[in-house]
């Protein structure tokens, strides 16, 4: 039997195995998906693991998605370019690392049909899958990424790895047609951004990459103002697929089914 994982710390609330076990069975793969806790100096090992075929492959989440990348033997462009890792196979002997995360947010834009071709960005946050969001971004042809955040030399640091982003101060909300929540408030129900969205055009787009909960005050703050929202939840399917189509060479189905797996 092949043997999956998805690595993390905290790993608790990772919906990943639901998702893979699902897709693995519905393809009738012998495999198991399963979530481990791993501390820093354990991820050398996890990753000869790899290239022992002790572990066929696996997925990478907070906070190691950097750290992973001394360990690997090659990079795909989009995880050179992000400096992020998401996906871990081998291939022809070697250790790979490829990033999902950047498909998964693209494919999730085009799902609802949002042209974001010469479109004015702004993005909150400058956490771990910001990166994935901006190279998206640029692929996607924006015209202007603004990034706000509220510790700015993070945001500085992203600017080294992208020289188009424009960093603004944190606390003034400027016009934009798509704001996106990259920040980790809103995972619990009550967080609020204390941002003034009052000021913004009503065609605007409130992105949340946060799924759980559903609703995010972000989001709600944006359908009530009249805009259009989506939360995370098919950029978060969407990675997923693109990770198992390079395990099992299947590309998965994305229907209600599988979306609804995520509704708990
Ligand atoms: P990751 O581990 O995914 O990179 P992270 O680095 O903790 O996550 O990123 C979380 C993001 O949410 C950061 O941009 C963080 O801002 P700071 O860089 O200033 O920490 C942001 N964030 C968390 N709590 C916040 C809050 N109360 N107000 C504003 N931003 C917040």
């Amino acid at each position: 039997m092949k043997k999956y994982l998805v690595i993390g710390n905290p790993i608790d609330h990772s919906l990943s195995p639901e998702l893979h076990n699902y897709w693995i069975k519905k393809n009738n793969i012998n495999a198991l998906y399963e979530k481990k806790k791993l501390n820093f100096n354990e991820i050398k090992n996890f990753i000869i693991d790899i290239k022992q075929k002790k572990i066929d492959g696996a997925n990478v989440t907070v906070p190691f998605k950097k750290e992973v990348i001394p360990y690997i033997e090659k990079l795909t462009v989009e995880a050179k370019d992000t400096q992020s890792v998401n996906t871990i196979y081998l291939e022809n002997n070697q250790v790979v690392g490829h990033n999902t995360d950047v498909f998964g947010f693209e494919s999730s834009v085009k799902d609802i049909k949002f042209d974001l071709k010469n479109k004015k960005i702004l993005i909150l946050g400058a956490g771990g899958v910001v990166p994935s969001i901006v190279y998206s971004l640029n692929k996607m042809k924006v015209s202007k990424i603004l990034i706000m955040n509220r510790t700015k030399k993070k945001a500085e640091d992203l600017k080294k790895l992208f020289n188009n982003l424009e960093i603004i101060e944190w606390g003034n909300v400027p016009e934009s047609d798509m704001i996106i929540n990259a920040t980790s408030v809103g995972l619990n129900q009550n967080d609020n951004l204390e941002l003034n969205f009052s000021n913004i055009k009503k065609e605007n787009f409130f992105y949340d990459v946060i799924y759980n909960p559903t609703e995010t005050n972000f989001l709600k703050t944006g359908k009530d103002l009249g805009n259009r929202v989506l939360n995370g939840k098919m950029m978060f399917i969407y990675q997923a697929a693109a990770s198992f189509n390079l395990w099992h060479k299947i590309n998965p189905s994305v229907n209600k089914e599988v979306i609804e797996l995520l509704n708990r």
